[in-house]
């Protein structure tokens, strides 16, 4: 699935994104672009698309004021944010980037930020017919329902015109050819069409399709770049969102499979956009990824593990059951079993929390064993502290590392301590109470 975009030759393209809309339907206090699609915002899938596809500049229409999408803009080299004060139509949102038009490119393509399925191939097609002469290049589906959306009016096999469903009498309501929205505009003449779309219409709002006439008029040519009605999706509710996170999570996992790591059952695991996965990775039913994991090759992730932010070296064993927390680094051959949960710490090479414990804020030294409930006692309260297990030691089940600590290498801790002091290495603590026996103690009941 490595796409190629055609980057046309030597020509520039500057991508306007519009992404000023709230999202009432959302019904949410996040603006609609920045609700996550496989654990990253919708608008960094297109705008990750439009790099991909040969887009320099990334010109990015938000409402103003608004910080947390700025952040994500910010993550995007060559992408700047422009306000739109007023949503006054999609052209007008356009020419809120004017002084991106201005700066000059061969091609402008225009994409929606709530419209996150487009692929990098999508927008090569949609701008290559620019190269080849045209004014405007739209891209349109064959709509199952076309109710809503703008049709593409076509007359002796050339597109006139978009007429939006406010506007559309009778027999153009009939036409099932859509406008997905997204539109490519040659950069020389975008600012001339744009400037000259009124808002003369149902909406009172400047449309952008309403370039199309414009270019027509002006005689020269606009193409009708054809893509699946599925892709061209928007979301505009929580229910088109979680269609959206379907598609996604589909193509994650074909290509997860496509890259040499079985998925039992692929339907039951949920991957991030950036999950990498090596050869021969096994993941069982029912594992989750969260951004930032890295699997070595010819590890395994049994059922219902969460991982998240975790680096896995070669031949790791995960779960199941386990949480990898942001920080976990495990090395060749470590082993994290059942209801252990791990958080910035580095499990060497081969050892092994098998059962039931914490690590947290923690390395645990090659080969060392800690028994089943061992728990790193990392927070006082107000700091968290470090616990530092050498290698090859021993720590007994059911015991509590109270942080700071040193469990010397090969060093043993009796099951049931509580380790409050540094364990030198080689030596054994141990920390509990110690056992009484009160001999005839138990008396004998009545009945
Ligand atoms: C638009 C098209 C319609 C097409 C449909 C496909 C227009 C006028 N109509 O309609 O032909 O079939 O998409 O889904 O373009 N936006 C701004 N500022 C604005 C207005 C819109 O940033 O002032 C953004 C929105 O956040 C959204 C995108 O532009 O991301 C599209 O706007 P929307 O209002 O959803 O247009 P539609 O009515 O769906
Ligand atoms: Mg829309």
């Amino acid at each position: 699935m490595t796409p190629t975009p055609n980057h046309a030759g030597a020509r520039s393209l500057l991508a306007v994104v519009l992404a000023a809309g709230k999202g009432t339907r959302m019904r949410s206090e996040l603006p609609k672009v920045l609700h996550p699609i496989a654990g990253r915002p919708m608008l960094a899938h297109v705008l990750a698309a439009v790099a991909e596809a040969g887009a320099e500049r990334l010109a990015v229409v938000v409402e103003p004021g608004r910080d947390d999408v700025a952040r994500v803009v910010a993550g995007f080299p060559g992408a700047e944010t422009f306000p739109q004060g007023e949503r006054l139509g999609t052209a007008h949102a356009v020419l809120a980037a004017r002084a991106a038009l201005e700066a000059g490119a061969d091609d402008v393509v225009v994409a929606f930020g709530d419209t996150p399925l487009i692929s990098p191939e999508t927008y090569a097609r949609l701008r290559a017919p620019l190269a080849g002469g045209a004014a405007v290049a739209v891209l349109a589906f064959e709509a199952g329902n076309p109710a809503g959306y703008g049709r593409v009016l076509v007359e002796d096999g050339r597109v006139t015109a978009i007429r939006e469903e406010k506007d559309a009498n009778e027999a153009e309501r009939r036409v099932t050819l859509c406008n997905a929205g997204l539109m490519a505009l040659s950069g020389r003449l975008a600012l001339g069409l744009l400037e000259r779309i009124g808002n003369a219409n149902a909406a009172g709002e400047y449309y952008l399709p309403d370039a199309v006439a414009l270019a027509v008029a002006d005689g020269h040519r606009v193409a009708v770049v054809p893509v699946a009605e599925a892709e061209a999706q928007g979301v505009n509710d929580r229910v088109q969102l979680s269609t959206a996170e379907a598609a996604v999570q589909a193509t994650l996992r074909r290509r997860a499979m496509l890259g040499g790591a079985t998925l039992i059952a692929p339907e039951t695991v949920f991957l991030s956009h950036d999950t990498v996965l090596g050869r021969d990775v096994v993941v069982e039913p029912h594992v989750v990824f969260g951004p930032g994991v890295v699997v070595g090759d010819r590890c395994t992730l049994h059922a219902f593990s969460h991982l998240e932010q975790a680096r896995l070296a070669e031949g790791v064993q995960v779960g199941p059951y386990a949480r990898l927390r942001p920080g976990a680094v495990l090395e060749d051959g470590a082993r994290i079993g059942n209801f252990v949960e791990v958080k910035n710490a580095a499990i060497r090479a081969g050892a092994k929390v098998n059962h039931l414990s914490y690590v947290g804020d923690a390395e645990v030294g090659a080969g060392a064993n800690l028994g089943a409930g061992t728990i790193t006692c990392n927070y006082d309260g107000v700091n968290k502290h470090r616990t530092v297990i050498g290698a090859g030691a021993f720590v007994g089940s059911n015991s509590a590392l109270v942080a700071p600590v040193t469990i010397g290498e090969g060093a043993f801790v009796g099951s049931g301590s509580v380790v409050t002091d540094d364990v030198p290495p080689g030596s054994l603590a141990i920390g509990r109470g110690r056992q009484v026996i009160k001999t005839e103690w138990a008396k004998p009941t009545k009945r």
